[in-house]
């Protein structure tokens, strides 16, 4: 018995619903924004076939219902199918997460043959100009675009999602358009999350304050009158909000993630909490990981909170917040996260926005994006004005 069905950090623990699995971290594209370690891991880290396929089934095993595959570029692992088919043949529904570039002839229908239910496909912009300088890729919006209609045409359920920042916040109404030509039935416009290189990339990215409240305003409208023909997601922006989003639906409390080498992770940036260390997968069994291992009880619960989360009546709503961005800003995983009003160190976030409103005036917009790389960072050229 795991997952606590309330408060306490080991009481009534119910099996996890959700699992990412990053495939791999090699990808095509090297958005500033990607929520993947600073560290990306090379291709000879990642878990063989046989590996992953032992993990699904003992995920299965656990309760596991839904697994998104993601990465880095999922579709890059020759496997795929391979590890689509098996999961389907247990019964979990399966989430494809891909940027969409690069993909062969015959794949996405083979994804579809092997039990794909769902494909979810990122736009960098809802112009070509923008999917191809945020991703750093000539052409990518094309591609994605030819991926959209390979999708729709092999019968799978499409989500675009929109990940907004300062340089494409403006083309929400676009996204929305583009979204309905393509046949989506979803939508997600997901305001960045400052965590792995989008926090290196913070001052670049961040929006600024009219922007926001006018694509809250947009996405509102829209949901409204879409209603029955696009479903809208607006994932709100945390250095905007009063309080937090309840990270992963809670520490350890439903989902867990899976890093390309095996290691079992509660969230993407878990690592950056450098007082836990966690286990891969092989070295124990999935379900001994998910209920024992120290970092997964670390923050499970709420009997790990302080003041004022501890007697907040918001904490089995939003389970504290973000462990990890508690950690980059507060620099205590335990803090109450800063995005939230009760936070002593809420007018931080504040701050943040301030400066990179000040940054993004001294450069006339032509902020410079450290672009994701195995191995490195690489400084982008300047935006042309
Ligand atoms: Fe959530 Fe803690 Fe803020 Fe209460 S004090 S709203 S539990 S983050
Ligand atoms: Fe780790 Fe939010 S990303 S708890």
């Amino acid at each position: 018995m795991v997952r606590q069905a309330s408060g306490t950090a080991m009481s009534a623990l119910l099996p996890p619903i959700g699992m990412l699995a990053e495939l791999t971290h090699r990808c095509p594209l090297q958005c500033p924004y990607c929520s993947n370690p600073v560290e990306l891991l090379k291709a000879n880290r990642e878990l063989d076939t046989a590996a992953w396929l032992d993990l699904f089934e003992q995920a299965a095993d656990l309760g596991v219902l839904q697994v998104h595959l993601s990465g880095g570029e999922p579709t890059l692992r020759r496997d795929l199918e391979q590890m689509i088919a098996r999961l389907s043949a247990r019964g979990v529904y399966t989430n494809l997460i891909t940027a969409g570039v690069g993909i062969a002839e015959g794949r996405i229908e083979a994804f579809a043959e092997a039990g794909l239910d769902h494909l979810q496909l990122s736009f960098q912009g809802a112009r070509p100009e923008t999917t191809d300088r945020i991703g750093n890729q000539r052409g990518a919006h094309e591609r994605k675009l030819e991926t959209a209609r390979r999708a729709v045409a092999a019968g799978l359920p499409l989500t675009i999602n929109a990940p907004v920042h300062r340089h494409n916040i403006e083309q929400v109404p676009e996204f929305i358009e583009l979204a309905l030509s393509l046949g989506a039935e979803r939508l997600e416009i997901a305001n960045v999350q400052y965590g792995g290189w989008a926090l290196i990339n913070r001052q670049a990215l961040m929006p600024d304050r009219e922007a926001v409240m006018r694509q809250a305003e947009i996405v509102e409208a829209a949901a409204k009158r879409l209603a029955g023909i696009l479903n809208i997601d607006f994932v709100t922006p945390d250095y905007f909000a009063i309080y937090p989003k309840p990270c992963m639906g809670g520490w350890a409390r439903d989902a867990f993630m899976v890093a390309p080498d095996g290691t079992v992770l509660p969230c993407h940036a878990a690592h950056t909490i450098p007082t836990l260390t966690f286990e891969r997968f092989g070295e124990r069994t999935l379900a001994d990981i998910w209920e024992d291992s120290p970092a997964f009880n670390a923050f499970r619960g709420t009997d790990w909170m302080q003041e004022p989360c501890r007697s907040c009546e918001r904490r089995e709503i939003d389970w504290g917040g973000c462990r990890c961005q508690a950690m980059a800003i507060a620099g205590n995983a335990a803090a109450t996260d800063p995005a939230c009003i009760k936070s002593p160190l809420h007018a931080r976030m504040a701050t943040a926005v301030a400066e990179a409103q000040a940054a993004a005036a001294a450069h006339d917009r032509n902020a410079e994006f450290v672009y994701r790389r195995i191995g490195g960072a690489v400084q982008a050229e300047p935006e042309k004005a």
